[in-house]
C-alpha cells in the first residue's frame, strides 16, 4: 500500500508539471489574444484533479508512511517529518489553493488580465520549489 501510495505519487508530480506547464503557456496566449483555446481550458482542469489527487495521496502517505508515522509523537524533533509536513506539505497546500483561486478567477473574469492569473504562475513556481528533488526521479529509481 505504502509503495503503491509513493510511486504513484511520485509519477503523478511529472503529470502535474506538464498540466501545469501546458496551462501556463495557454494562460499567456489567452491573455495576448484574449482567446481562450479549448486545449487550455483542458490543461487547465487537469492541473487542478491532478492536484486534488496529489493532495489525497499526500494526506494518505502521511498515515501510512513508515519513516513519517514515527514522527508523530515529536513532529518538530523529528527531521523528515518537520521536513514534509513544513517544507512540502504545507507549501503545496498553499500552492494548490492558488492553483484553485487563479482558475476559478480566470474563468469568471470578462476581461482575463494578469491581475487574476498571477495565483498559477505563483502556485507553479511553488510547486518546483518545493518538490523533493533528492528523492527518486521515477519510481523505484535509487
Ligand atoms: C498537495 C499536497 C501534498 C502533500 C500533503 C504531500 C505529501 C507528501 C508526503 C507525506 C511525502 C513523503 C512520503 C514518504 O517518503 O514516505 C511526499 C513525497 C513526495 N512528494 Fe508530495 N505531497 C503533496 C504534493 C506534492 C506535489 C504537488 C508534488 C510535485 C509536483 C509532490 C512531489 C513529491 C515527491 C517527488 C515525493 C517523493 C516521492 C518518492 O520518494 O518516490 N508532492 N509527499
Amino acid at each position: 500500500m505504502y509503495t503503491m501510495l509513493l510511486h504513484l505519487h511520485n509519477t503523478n508530480r511529472w503529470l502535474l508539471i506538464l498540466a501545469g506547464l501546458v496551462a501556463l503557456v495557454g494562460v499567456v496566449l489567452w491573455l495576448r489574444t484574449s482567446r481562450q483555446t479549448n486545449w487550455t481550458r483542458i490543461a487547465l482542469r487537469a492541473w487542478v484533479v491532478l492536484f486534488d489527487l496529489q493532495l489525497l495521496m499526500g494526506l494518505a502517505l502521511f498515515a501510512v508512511s513508515p519513516i513519517l508515522r514515527a514522527g508523530f509523537q515529536d513532529p518538530f524533533g523529528h527531521e523528515p517529518f518537520r521536513y514534509f509536513a513544513m517544507e512540502h506539505a504545507l507549501p503545496m497546500m498553499l500552492a494548490l489553493v492558488l492553483v484553485h483561486w487563479g482558475s476559478y478567477r480566470l474563468r469568471r473574469s470578462e476581461e482575463p488580465c494578469f491581475c487574476h492569473a498571477w495565483p498559477l504562475f505563483l502556485a507553479y513556481v511553488i510547486m518546483l520549489a518545493t518538490t523533493p528533488w533528492d528523492r527518486p526521479l521515477f519510481p523505484g529509481m535509487g
